[in-house]
């Protein structure tokens, strides 16, 4: 893992952010990457960012570890945030590894409300994990550092077995862990529970059934979108260029406004009420309810 600060080119304030936001960098020309801002809000002179090696992956994480030098200049393309901290009286945090990152300005920011808070933090190794020292700084809360060597996995049934009305969980991690925290809080209250995924769902990948027919609003053209292609990929196909990334549901880029119709969703960043409203869709994984679609293009 590696830490970046980065600084605006022209020495100008950045502009202001919440816990849970990231930012999306492009790499190289057409390579999106979003990273969590893991610093302190209140900083607007810098911006901090820590980048976990992904030998799995499509190339941005080797290119930032391998290829980034000190002063090179970065455009940072978007700043989001599909992860922001509700109020509530008590908070639960759950991280595994590089998910610590937007986690930690929450915890921060909890810590200077006085609100109580618990982080309960999982890794492979202490060595591996980021940011111990900082984070034991921070007062009123009750943190649990369990690195997977000493202590074995979280005990998860421990922290969630007991719902909790007036507790807002926060979880960010590896998929399994994600999954796991999910299963667990599935009787918890209605909007208890915020994740944020880093790496799609494994089903996320693969379309769901089923075609149906987009129009576009603002020509009238009428497309097909069959079972085994994705929304995106006909509108690319019929070329429009839309902002895409993980295209997989989990980082927004793409968001499209919806006119007319249902979508059938399957993605990991609208809210429950952004679903509801029918207004938004991510045309990487979402599909349709109605026979018809209308979107904004
Ligand atoms: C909101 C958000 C915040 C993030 N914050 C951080 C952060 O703070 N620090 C950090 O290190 N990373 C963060 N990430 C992940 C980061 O954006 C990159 O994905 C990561 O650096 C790896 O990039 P890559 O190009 O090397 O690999 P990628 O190609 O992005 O692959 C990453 C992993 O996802 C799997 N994968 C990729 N595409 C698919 C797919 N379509 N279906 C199934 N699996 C797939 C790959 O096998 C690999 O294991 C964040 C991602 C999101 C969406
Ligand atoms: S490209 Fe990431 S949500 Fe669609």
């Amino acid at each position: 893992m590696i830490i970046l600060e980065l600084r605006s080119v022209d020495g100008s304030s950045l502009p202001a952010w919440t816990p849970g936001a990231h930012i999306e960098i492009e790499l190289a020309p057409g390579m999106l990457r979003h990273y969590s801002l893991c610093g302190d809000p209140a900083d607007r002179d810098t911006w901090r960012i820590a980048v976990l090696r992904e030998s799995a992956g499509r190339g941005g994480s080797r290119l930032i570890h391998e290829d980034l030098r000190p002063g090179d200049v970065l455009p940072i393309t978007a700043l989001r945030n599909n992860f922001e901290l509700a109020d509530a009286t008590r908070y639960l945090f759950i991280a595994g590894g590089i998910g610590i990152t937007p986690i930690l300005p929450m915890v921060r920011d909890v810590a200077h409300r006085g609100r109580p808070w618990t982080l309960v933090y999982g890794g492979r190794t202490r060595a591996s994990m980021a940011f111990i020292g900082e984070l034991r700084a921070m007062t009123g809360g009750d943190l649990h550092i369990v690195p997977e060597d000493e202590h074995g996995l979280l005990d998860l049934d421990g922290y969630l077995g007991t719902p909790s009305a007036d507790t807002a969980v926060y979880c960010c991690g590896p998929g399994p862990l994600i999954d796991a925290v999910e299963q667990r809080c599935a009787n918890w209250p209605a909007g208890a529970l915020h994740v944020e995924r880093f790496t799609p769902k494994a089903a996320a990948a693969t379309c769901a059934d089923g075609e149906f027919d987009v129009q576009l609003a603002r020509s009238g053209t009428c497309l097909r979108v069959p079972a085994d292609k994705s929304l995106l990929e006909v509108l690319e196909e019929a070329g429009f260029e839309i902002d895409n990334s993980c295209r997989a549901g989990i980082c927004g880029t793409c968001e499209l406004a919806v006119v007319d119709g249902i979508p059938e969703h399957n993605d990991d960043v609208l809210t429950d009420a952004e679903r509801d409203s029918n207004e938004l869709l991510l045309p990487c994984v979402s599909r349709s309810k109605s026979a018809v679609l209308v979107v904004d293009l």
